[in-house]
């Protein structure tokens, strides 16, 4: 299993925290954003990893995060020539790294602390198939995608930022793939923003029949909004402090 962290985009919605740094730099209490998922892969256990970015800010990851070895891992570095091309375009980048081998992807901007090795060695088992990782928000949310789901935790839908949500379970940025993600990517047509959507790369699984889910307790999209990087800074914090994170 190899791991793919994305690092691209444009990061408006943060700027001007985001004109002359890349979102994933910023600090998160007393680490740069980055750390989170690539800790969250080095913990599981995956020793090849790739990190996609952007035009932006691209070497300043090279500086920070060399070629891995001081997190034990080997580390590789892919270009999105265009940011916006989303989330399913960038994992694409990754077709050649991966070399016929499952994936795990996680979004560079996301903050939980997850132990993803039982997962892993599950979701290895399986014939094929996804796994996506949801978590239950206070309150329905419309900026993320929604997951619904029955009572034997089988996923019956996933929706983009609907209108209406079905539930008040959020995709987080955290999925795994069989070998065969990269040719339902190619079979993807950009939605209403442009994008080649990530939930619309797990919709080809949910009708196979071969999506999972599995629910973590807590998680934060600190690349939102300031008010988000903000509740990811006071949230590591206190948990640093008692002793949960390090
Ligand atoms: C993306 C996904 C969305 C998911 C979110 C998690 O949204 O499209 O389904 O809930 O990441 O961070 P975006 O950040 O591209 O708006």
């Amino acid at each position: 299993m190899k791991g793919i962290i994305l690092a691209g985009g444009l990061a408006t919605r943060l700027r001007p925290l985001t004109w002359v740094t890349n979102k994933h730099l910023l600090p998160i209490y007393n680490k740069p954003m980055i750390y989170y998922p690539l800790q969250a892969l080095v913990d599981a256990g995956v020793k090849e990893i790739l990190l996609t970015s952007s035009p932006d800010h691209a070497g300043h990851f090279v500086n920070l995060l060399k070629s891995g070895e001081d997190f034990g891992i080997t580390l590789s570095y892919a270009y999105q020539k265009n940011p916006k091309g989303g989330i399913a375009d960038a994992i694409l980048l990754g077709e050649e790294f991966a070399k016929n081998e499952r994936i795990v992807v996680i979004l560079g901007d996301n903050i939980f602390h997850f132990d993803l090795k039982e997962s892993i060695n599950q979701f290895e088992k399986k014939e094929k198939g996804a796994v996506v990782f949801g978590v239950k928000m206070d309150t329905q949310s419309k900026q993320y995608g929604v997951i619904e789901m029955d009572d034997a935790d089988k996923v019956l839908s996933i929706e983009e930022k609907p209108e209406h949500p079905k539930s008040d379970i959020a995709q987080t940025g955290i999925y795994m793939y069989d070998e065969r993600v990269f040719s339902f990517i190619k079979n993807l047509s950009p939605s209403a923003r442009g994008e080649l959507e990530v939930t619309d790369l797990n919709n080809f699984y949910l009708k196979e029949g071969t999506l999972g889910c599995e629910i973590i307790d807590w998680w934060i999209d600190a690349g939102t909004s300031y008010d988000e990087l903000l509740r990811a800074n006071n949230l590591v914090a206190e948990k640093v402090k008692n002793g949960e994170l390090s």
